[in-house]
């Protein structure tokens, strides 16, 4: 079990997540396995249970367990732990913190947070979801981690708190949650932009005049999350199109521009950008492929174009050259602009969506550099 776990440590920073001693230690004691007692289905779809032999080896990897599907789509799970291990961070936590989680799952996140010291409450919108949470917590004997069955809109119980992870991805901010921040708390959270869900570090604005139109962020990392159920995962005027999940009959229109192609990184940051500067900016999967592609859908959202890491534009529909102009204009832009990172850019909030539960959606980017 120790190597299994000093793999798990190893995978976790290899795939990116920065680790303090304190979260190193986290991750090293708090057993995942009581967190997923009925099994999981993988990534790959297959479902595992404890008597399995790979039951303990894929818990101690750095892969998504989903805990719960709702037909062929996961409602719950255990996310990625070099994800967590990035949000965690982020969200800067030290003992006697009190931190609110949106998203309870299986408890597993609640439980590495406690064990930073922090006093938790974490909420989910499945009460069968939150009754098992609860019952993991128990049994891992994690102290100080309070599990309410709600809709995680309305912030959980009405106390202040000096954090707030959301763990669900989200269509934007709830007002509530910024009712409930301590003026110096912050907010780690997954919004919809661009068909993904960059993860994003939230501050209020800062109290009295001049009256500030609302919070700002920064780019933590990208992501891929479930959305949320209820007025946290409503579409809005600001929404992209939803992903177009196999997009066929594409036929190059443009040849690639980049060699080499740009690497992961600079290709979020192109997708960032690009979703920054045009409502038509989704996400796209292609049959045969397993990458997914920064995409401009047209109003049907079964066709348009997609940019793919090496600048060459892939394109279907009716309206195929014209979305490949703007693709083109797009990666030009982004080009000129010296290629920012997701990192760079600050984000500002505009309160939309439904009048009787608005939310603050991402609206206006600038380039941290002042660019
Ligand atoms: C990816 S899982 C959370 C992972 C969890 N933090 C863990 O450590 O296992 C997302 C969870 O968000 C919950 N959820 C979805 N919409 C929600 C909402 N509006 N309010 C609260 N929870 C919500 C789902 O029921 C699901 O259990």
């Amino acid at each position: 079990m120790e190597d299994a776990r000093r793999h798990y440590l190893a995978q976790i920073r290899r795939d990116g997540a920065e680790l303090s001693p304190a979260l190193a230690e986290a991750f090293a004691t708090v057993p995942r396995e009581i967190f997923v007692p009925d099994g999981f289905h993988r990534r790959d779809g297959r479902r595992v249970v404890p008597a399995d032999p790979e039951f303990l080896p894929t818990v101690y990897s750095d892969d998504v367990l989903v805990t719960k599907m709702n037909g062929e789509v996961p409602v719950s799970s255990s996310s990625q732990p070099s994800l967590m291990a990035t949000m965690i961070e982020a969200l800067d936590v030290w003992p006697g913190l009190r931190v609110l989680e949106i998203g309870a799952g299986t408890g597993y996140n609640a439980a590495l947070l406690a064990s930073l010291g922090a006093v938790v409450t974490t909420v989910d919108v499945q009460s069968d979801v939150a009754a098992r949470a609860r019952s993991a917590l128990a049994r891992a004997g994690i102290a100080g981690v309070r599990v309410e069955a709600a809709d995680g809109y309305t912030g959980g119980p009405p106390e202040r708190y000096d954090r707030i992870i959301v763990t669900v991805g989200v269509a934007g901010v709830s007002p509530h949650w910024l009712d409930r921040l301590e003026p110096d708390g912050r907010i780690v959270v997954p919004v919809a932009h661009g068909g993904i869900h960059p993860v994003l570090d939230v501050r209020p604005a800062p109290a009295g005049p001049p009256a500030v139109a609302g919070p700002t962020a920064t780019v933590v990392c990208s992501a891929g999350f479930m959305g949320a159920a209820g007025p946290l995962g409503a579409r809005h005027p600001r929404s992209h199109p939803p992903a177009a999940v196999g997009l066929e009959d594409l036929a190059e229109t443009s040849p690639a521009r980049w060699q080499p192609p740009l690497d992961p990184d600079a290709y979020r940051g192109l997708w960032y950008a690009a979703a920054n500067w045009h409502h038509r900016v989704s996400h796209a999967s292609i049959p045969g492929r397993e990458q997914s592609y920064l995409a401009l859908l047209d109003d049907t959202g079964r066709a348009g174009a997609v940019v793919l890491a090496d600048g060459a534009i892939l394109a279907s529909g009716a309206e195929a050259e014209r979305w490949t102009a703007v693709g083109t204009a797009l990666a030009d832009r982004w080009q000129a602009a010296d290629r920012p990172p997701m990192r760079a850019w600050r984000t500002g909030f505009a309160l939309t969506g439904d009048p009787a539960a608005p939310i603050w959606a991402p609206s206006r980017w600038t380039l941290s550099s002042g660019a």
